[in-house]
């Protein structure tokens, strides 16, 4: 069965055919970040309106790529949120005017549950039930999954997202947007143990906050930096700071990134211990970053729990973890029609 899956929540345009849920045949991604840039973040109003000039043909490549025709689709399968509501509604129209065009069953499906999904794409089966964490640009959130109908909350971010955190220091070092992979690569020139920062205490033990260390990051910079910043440093020299070994600024970015990543995975063994399952999946665009990886699976092994990412390609925004997991749904008798509306949160 060819599911098409379509993905618009935030600044991507993907669309992507996967077979039976689970062997994806094409993936196609774009992105308006280059616009968005100069910004500093995304801006919701230039992000729809590229999304509605690429829907179309993004959905074509993705057909071809996968050398099927729109006549072999069986489910159309569309995030209808969490994201930007302009965006959302762009692959939700999109899809809905296939499904009654094509007489294609149709089926919106929840973003932070496909990022987990991501995990079970061209690869073997995930025993449940499982503990998940999906650390994105827009969520942080801890789940107990024993299949994907009964989902329950662990815990959340009270505050900032994780990947969030990481935009917004590396918008107080000036190192550019989105600021994850540009912080990962800073800091392997950083010692992570030079400054000590720590993300606030929560009153729930699986919730998170990260608004307090970006803060403390803050005032470090203001501190110990402030000289030898400008806001009217040129692309040049911020490249320059990226570039320079053993300098403060990596060391910076590299005690952010290690907090984070220790409380990440503090936070992620209670979650196991408490539900007594040896298994952790873990999904979304921060789940990209190798340092994160590495300390997840050094830490897991230490206690026998298998740790799982998806590729880091899977792990940004992209329609086959859409897809795969409108697959499992539509099995189980779910489908949406044409009153499928946006979803914001
Ligand atoms: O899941 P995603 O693609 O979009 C949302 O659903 O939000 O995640 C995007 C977030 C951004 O905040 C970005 O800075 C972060 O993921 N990110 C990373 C890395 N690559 C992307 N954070 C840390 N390290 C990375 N290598
Ligand atoms: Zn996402």
């Amino acid at each position: 069965m060819y599911i098409l899956g379509i993905e618009t929540s935030c600044d991507e345009t993907s669309a992507a055919i996967v077979q039976d849920g689970r062997s994806v045949l094409s993936n196609v991604v774009t992105s308006s970040l280059a616009f968005h840039k100069k910004y500093g973040g995304v801006v919701p109003e230039i992000a729809f309106r590229k999304q509605l000039e690429t829907i179309a043909l993004v959905a074509d490549c993705a057909l071809k790529e996968a050398d099927i025709k729109l006549k072999d689709i069986r489910l159309i399968s569309v995030t209808s949120g969490p994201g930007l509501l302009g965006s959302l509604l762009v692959g939700i129209s999109f899809a809905k005017a296939l499904s009654l065009s094509l007489k294609i069953p149709l089926l919106g499906v929840d973003h932070i549950y496909s990022h987990i999904y991501a995990n079970f794409l061209n690869c073997s089966v995930i025993k449940m039930p499982f503990v998940a964490l999906v650390i994105s640009g827009g969520h942080t959130s801890l789940f107990y999954i024993k299949d994907f109908a009964r989902i329950k909350v662990l815990g959340s971010t009270q505050d900032d997202a994780c990947g969030e955190a990481f935009d917004k220091v590396a918008r107080i070092l000036q190192l550019g947007y989105p600021g994850g992979p540009l912080i990962e690569r800073l800091s392997e020139k950083g010692d992570p143990r030079s400054i000590r920062f720590s993300c606030s205490n929560t009153e729930k033990p699986l919730n998170f906050s990260f608004s307090g260390i970006k803060t403390a990051v803050l005032y470090y910079v203001k501190h110990n930096l402030d000289t030898r910043y400008s806001i009217l440093d040129t692309r040049k020299k911020r490249e320059s700071r990226i570039q320079d070994p053993g300098s403060k600024v990596a060391d910076i970015a590299a005690s952010f990134q290690e907090t984070v990543i220790n409380t990440l995975i503090k936070k992620s063994l209670l979650a196991c211990q408490l539900k007594k399952v040896k298994r952790l999946v873990v999904g979304g665009g921060v789940a990209a970053n190798n340092r994160l990886r590495e300390r997840f699976h050094q830490e897991t092994a230490k206690v026998g729990i298998k740790c799982y990412f998806p590729t880091a390609a899977l792990c940004m925004d992209n329609a086959a973890m859409v897809a795969g997991l409108g697959y499992q749904l539509f099995k189980r008798g779910d489908s949406s029609d044409l009153s499928l509306a946006a979803q914001l949160d």
